[in-house]
């Protein structure tokens, strides 16, 4: 760990926002007004599904994935920062079925005021990242800021017809979650101190960890929608996904992995804001069992950073794909079933 005057990097936010990814609604609201843009018949995925990245066919089998995604610091250890910032914005191009080939480093730090060492290891944290992914980092851009931003845009290759996006699940297939859930309300612990430097490892590991695996293992199955779990949480992303394929998730509460201590620091009053404004935006489309508890509900709309694939894999084939997801060491749970009562629907079980 090498934060050489002890920073708190989470603390830093300055008023007005928190640092968490704007709602969806706030930001339909925005969409909306928003001329039409040129159609152009090579755009695959663009503005209107709610997908983890466009996607934009070159040539009949060639296509590029992009995506951006930057925050304020979530952990304070400045190198581990720059790792999950990168395993975050990477991870779009995986949930796509793309595979990573370029970024570039978006930066927004208090240059004056904060040791430059600092921002040093958030770069170098993000370029081991980015090593692993076996991209390439070809610039970035950087602005004197009060409060540090930090991420990246990526851009990813894919056939054109192996396009992986949400709107495909069909029922009968199972749905597959790549990682555990509870990162938001842990990595809120962080900022109050809540967590011991055990758990800030545990936590920052499991943000750390990069869904080249996952996808690569799911590319030998039928896999018919996938997205990645991040700001909008697991119940968000389902619900985009029943959304865009006009079906209905069942998630099978018992079955969703869950980090430890999560619930007893929720109960502690650790549920970030944008968790709960998840919850609420999906008021009306989710159902929960009738004695399910309010904590619960928020840990399954909890706002994760960097969080693993879902995945929805023909039925038959789930319990193979779970087999080898959990033998190359992803750490794998069968979480829920597409059905087609109530399409658009979230039903908790
Ligand atoms: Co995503
Ligand atoms: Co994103
Ligand atoms: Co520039």
């Amino acid at each position: 760990m090498k934060n050489p005057n002890k920073i708190k990097l989470t603390s830093l936010s300055t008023k007005g926002g928190c640092g968490c990814k704007i709602g969806p609604a706030d930001l339909a609201a925005v969409i909306k007004k928003l001329p039409p843009s040129i159609p152009n018949p090579n755009l695959l995925v663009g503005l209107d599904t709610s997908d983890d990245a466009g996607v934009f066919r070159l040539t009949d089998d060639l296509a590029i994935v992009q995506t951006v995604d930057f925050f304020t610091p979530i952990v304070d250890d400045p190198y581990s920062f720059g790792q999950v910032a990168a395993a975050n914005a990477i991870s779009d191009i995986y949930a796509m079925g793309g595979k990573p080939l370029t970024a570039l480093n978006i930066v927004a730090f208090p240059i004056h005021t904060l040791d430059k060492e600092i921002l040093s290891e958030i770069l170098r944290g993000a370029g081991d990242k980015l090593k692993e992914a076996g991209a390439t980092l070809v610039g970035g851009h950087s602005i004197d800021d009060k409060e540090p931003k930090f991420g990246l845009a990526v851009t990813g290759i894919v056939h054109p017809n192996k396009v992986r996006t949400n709107a495909g699940a069909k029922p009968g297939n199972k749905l597959i979650l790549t990682k555990p859930i509870g990162v938001g309300i842990l990595t809120t612990s962080i900022k109050r101190d809540l967590l011991s430097e055990e758990e800030i490892t545990q936590v920052t590991k499991v943000m750390t960890t990069l869904n080249k695996i996952a996808a690569e293992t799911m590319d030998s199955y039928h896999v018919h929608a996938c997205t990645d779990v991040t700001g909008f949480g697991l119940l968000g992303h389902a619900s985009e996904m029943a959304k865009g394929s006009n079906v209905t998730i069942q998630i099978f509460k018992d079955q969703v992995p869950i980090l430890p201590r999560v619930r007893e620091l929720a109960e502690a009053g650790a549920v970030p804001g944008g968790t709960k404004n998840n919850f609420a935006h999906l008021e009306g489309s989710v159902t929960f069992p009738e004695q399910m508890e309010q904590i619960d509900q928020w840990i399954l709309c909890d706002a994760v950073t960097s969080g693993g694939l879902l995945i929805a894999v023909d039925g038959g084939e789930a319990e193979a794909l779970l087999d080898d997801l959990l033998k190359n060491g992803v750490d794998a749970a069968l979480i829920g079933e597409v059905t087609n009562e109530k399409a658009g629907n979230i039903i908790v079980l």
